[in-house]
């Protein structure tokens, strides 16, 4: 390849994404050789997420409760993607000493919708701190979405179903996350491959304006390309970022499953019974199989009555004993082998998808 070629600039847009290379990508070429060695300095993926949110990633850190705490946000943040803390249950004094920790990055929050609704007080704690963004999932976002956009914050909702992507359309959602049932934590029936495009094209024809993000089984770069396949503009990660050095995950668990498979996660309500946690349907918690759920699964009824069982959940949790409370991860866990800085793994992902989004001509005869 010349030097005219390599100072050529090439946008190979596909859909909503642009990736941006200097040089040219030979067809039917997996990874054109220039492109190894000017990735670095000239290639980047540049989508609706990337522009809008000022990010050099088109990756958001899920708002995993109580374990994307302020540092692991933070780090997100300043290696350019999207940091959410997991403000979960909107624990008051949790929410703010772990925005406190952020220390000044540009982080949002994200908020379990059915439980601000019953302590809504914190959505004004949590807007005084000028957040970024704040995501809200399992719930009607509407009776929030007012005060949100008045503080200059964006709106992302989480949805899992198509009802759900036009209640988010309704209340006024800058971004929708179409979360499928491979994700880690809380979720519902419908599949990432399937749910995406749909909620792309919905909003393409009724509110184009709208930022569209895939969740939900997405742990490397094969995920985040295959997501811009999908159209989405960008991805939200919840289990890879679970196993960043920055996670506040106990050392027992996240050994457990950095040593497991996708087949050891399941959905079910059990960890809900035992923290005594009223979820509505049809939401379930995607976490791994283990010696407790093996004993209790199926007699929920009779956990939700054992209070000593319960206690030695509970203290497990805090322990790490991972053989008892177990490790709350998605399908993608079979895909992460080991802990890394979040600043890494972003890079990596990154790379890695821009690699195979810059190769894809080959698949072209
Ligand atoms: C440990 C854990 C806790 C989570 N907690 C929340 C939460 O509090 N609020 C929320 O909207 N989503 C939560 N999620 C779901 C994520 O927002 C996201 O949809 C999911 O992690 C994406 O799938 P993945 O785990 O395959 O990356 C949680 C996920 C995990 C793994």
């Amino acid at each position: 390849m010349g030097e005219i070629a390599l100072s050529v600039l090439r946008r190979y847009a596909v859909g909503n994404r642009t990736v941006r290379k200097r040089g040219l990508c030979p067809r039917r070429c997996a990874t054109p050789p220039e492109y190894e060695s000017k990735k670095k300095a000239a290639v980047m993926i540049e989508t609706r997420l990337t522009q809008s949110f000022g990010l050099s990633v088109p990756i958001v850190l899920a708002p995993m409760a109580r374990v994307a705490g302020g540092a692991l946000a933070a780090a997100v943040s300043r290696a350019g993607g999207l940091g959410l803390i997991g403000g979960g249950y909107c624990d008051a004094p949790w929410i703010e000493a772990e925005m406190a920790r952020a220390d000044g990055a540009a982080v949002g929050v994200g908020l379990i919708t059915w439980a601000l609704a019953r302590d809504v007080a914190v959505l004004e704690q949590v807007l005084a701190q000028a957040p970024r963004a704040v995501l809200l999932s399992f719930g009607d976002a509407a009776p929030f979405a007012g005060a949100i956009r008045a503080a200059g914050a964006q709106l992302i909702c989480q949805v899992q179903d198509m009802a759900g992507a036009r209640q988010a359309l309704a209340a006024g959602a800058d971004v929708l996350v179409a979360q499928g049932a491979e994700a880690g934590g809380h979720g519902a029936r419908r599949a990432t491959l399937t749910l995406v495009p749909e909620v792309v094209d919905l909003v393409a024809r009724e509110r184009p304006e709208v930022l569209v993000l895939a969740a939900g089984g997405i742990a490397d770069g094969r995920g985040l390309a295959a997501a811009l396949m999908l159209g989405a503009d960008g991805v939200v990660c919840g289990t890879r970022l679970w196993a960043a050095a920055e996670a506040l995950v106990p050392e027992g668990q996240r050994r457990a499953a950095l040593a497991a498979e996708g087949d050891a996660t399941y959905r079910s309500s059990l960890v809900d019974v035992v923290r005594g946690l009223d979820w509505p349907a049809p939401f379930t918690l995607r976490g791994m199989r283990n010696a407790f759920s093996e004993r209790w699964e199926g007699r929920l009824q009779a956990l939700a009555a054992d209070t000593e069982a319960k206690a030695e959940w509970g203290a497990a949790a805090l322990s790490g004993d991972a053989a008892i409370a177990a490790p709350v991860v998605g399908e993608a866990i079979g895909l992460i082998r080991q802990t890394a800085p979040a600043a890494e793994i972003l890079a990596q992902m990154s790379d890695e998808a821009e690699r195979l989004l810059a190769g894809a001509a080959r698949w072209i005869k």
